[in-house]
């Protein structure tokens, strides 16, 4: 999940800080790009695992042999709980481990939380790749959830350190003013920042695409090797936290500020980092005085951003992205492509996401959230439609597609994961971040998280049983879900491109035509909330 944006107002102004690019910044960065990867990989890997025979064969000889009668029927060959849960289960862990994770990193720093995250991902890594039965496939999931809920507290840990060096490396530090928490982004490239860390998870999806690719054909335990491989990542990420000091803004936080100077010193390399620490030091006492978050964000003027931000998070995985991510390879069994053919067509849809996104990076600041918004709504919607009515048509109970029409669908699958990923995939993480004022940020953006993670899990639970029930009708379930996201869209979603955040509710808030009457209660609201 990527990180969320702040202010970009400081005491100092907008002044550019000093410092170089250390190879502490340098591990900073991989680090948390090794946690988007992560996430990514743990996302891309069950499906093709699902499909590979080896693994049916041990854990769900059910499914198994269902799959290899001829008489079964096609929409329900992949109909099992057990099955579903082993891809849900992450999501929900993460979901309940983000709470606890949050108060591990207020009390005890990112650096533990990080070197817990990695221990976390390490034993579930483990207990995937030496299962020997259900539970210890479903234990080594849900390991890997508490690891993702977690690294997500890591990422605010790239986020504070390094999103200015990170810019930087973009050659875009000249554009870079301070901010508060130097967790900054300038208005006119703030999307394209932000949309960088959905870039890492996209990867993380591809890489795992690849691996089922190659491993499906060692038998018969390449599926342990797919599971296996996350311990790369997982032990980078250890090791960088071994290595790594603790962050200046989480010791400053916690009242440690002559070490918070000294790690500040260090990790910029150079003496003079007084801008920069009057800045952390000024961000904490504004955190410090935002008092009682949570019950700032359950106020009537806290509705808008609340509303928009759940919305976001709900509709994007009511796009019905994940049925693909999860289960493309299950998918394309499912219409008559052998084994590897339908792994390989999951690395195609794989590609395709990052290069979209990569897209959506180019184009957000240029044209805006609604617009892309939009044109994926249409294009979302044509592409839902036509695979219902390609499979509607063609795929009955027992049959296999002919080769041309399931070339097709492949087709369709690309334009739809493509359009998903220059709009809903990235944007329901960046407008979540820009859109909340800073009494209710931190608190909104957790919704927005949690929101993502149980709505992530209902559709990896549900998706091959609703498959089996609806049949080619659970395409246009979600077309129905994308005509409802464009209404909103068009209704609902006001534009943020480049508002400075702390402009939001007078230039976007108090303007629009339905929000504007939760805004006449700010000013109540305003003394008591921060
Ligand atoms: C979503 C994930 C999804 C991914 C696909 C993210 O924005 O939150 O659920 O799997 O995009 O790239």
């Amino acid at each position: 999940m990527p990180a969320i944006v702040m202010s970009n107002a400081g005491p100092n102004g907008a002044k550019k800080l000093e410092g170089k690019i250390t190879i502490y910044v340098v591990i900073c960065g991989v680090i948390a790009a090794t946690g988007g990867l992560m996430f990514g990989y743990d996302i891309g890997i069950s499906g093709g695992v699902t499909s590979m025979d080896d693994f049916l064969e041990e854990f769900f000889p059910v499914v198994y042999e269902r799959k290899h009668k001829a008489k079964e029927d096609n929409y329900c060959k992949y109909d099992n709980q057990g099955l579903q849960l082993f891809t849900s289960s992450l999501y929900l862990a993460a979901l309940v481990s983000s709470f606890v994770a949050s108060k591990v990193c207020t009390k005890h720093g990112r650096r533990l939380t990080m070197q817990a995250a990695s221990v976390f991902f390490l034993v579930g890594v483990i207990f995937n790749a030496a299962a020997r039965n259900i539970v210890m496939l479903i234990v080594g999931r849900i390991l890997l959830g508490v690891g993702v809920g977690f690294a997500n507290q890591v990422r605010k840990y790239r986020s504070r350190l390094s999103l200015s060096r990170y810019a930087s490396f973009l050659k875009l530090h000249s554009t870079v003013h301070s901010s508060s928490l130097s967790e900054i982004a300038p208005v006119h490239i703030r999307g394209a920042l932000n949309i960088l860390f959905q870039l890492d998870v996209t990867i993380g999806i591809f890489v795992a695409n690849i691996v089922n690719y190659f491993v499906s054909s060692i038998h018969p335990w390449g599926w342990r090797l797919a599971l296996g491989l996350a311990g790369v990542p997982a032990t980078m990420l250890c090791l960088g936290s071994m290595v790594i000091a603790e962050t200046p803004t989480s010791l400053i936080e916690r009242e440690q500020l002559m070490e918070g100077l000294a790690v500040l010193k260090k990790i910029r390399g150079i003496d003079n980092v007084n801008a920069e620490y009057e800045e952390i030091l000024h961000a904490c006492e504004m955190a410090r005085q935002v008092k009682q978050p949570f019950r700032n964000l359950m106020k009537r003027s806290s509705r808008p951003q609340l509303v928009i931000a759940i919305a976001m998070q709900v509709f994007q995985q009511f796009t019905g992205i994940n049925a693909i991510m999860f289960y493309a390879p299950v998918l394309f069994q499912t219409i008559g492509f052998k084994n590897d053919a339908s792994l390989l067509s999951a690395v195609i849809t794989g590609i395709v996401n990052v290069l979209s996104t990569v897209v959506s990076v180019v184009l957000v600041d240029k044209l805006g959230r609604r617009f892309l918004l939009l044109e994926a709504c249409g294009q979302m919607l044509i592409t839902q439609v036509a695979i219902g009515g390609v499979l509607l048509v063609n795929l009955k109970s027992t049959n296999e597609l002919e080769h041309g029409v399931a070339v097709w669908v492949v087709v369709l699958v690309c334009l739809f994961v493509s359009s998903f990923a220059w709009s809903w995939g990235p944007l329901g993480w960046l407008i979540p971040s820009e859109t909340f004022p800073l009494a209710t940020r931190t608190a909104g953006y957790a919704f927005a998280v949690s929101s993502n993670l149980l709505f992530t899990f209902v559709i990896a639970q549900a998706f091959l049983s609703m498959m089996c029930h609806l049949r080619a009708g659970i395409f246009f379930f979600f077309a129905a879900w994308i005509v409802v996201m464009g209404l909103f869209v068009i209704f609902l979603l006001p534009e943020t491109k480049n508002v400075p955040i702390d402009e939001m509710s007078e230039r976007v808030w108090k303007r629009h035509w339905f929000w504007k009457r939760f805004m006449d209660e700010e000013a109540l609201d305003k003394k008591d909330s921060v």
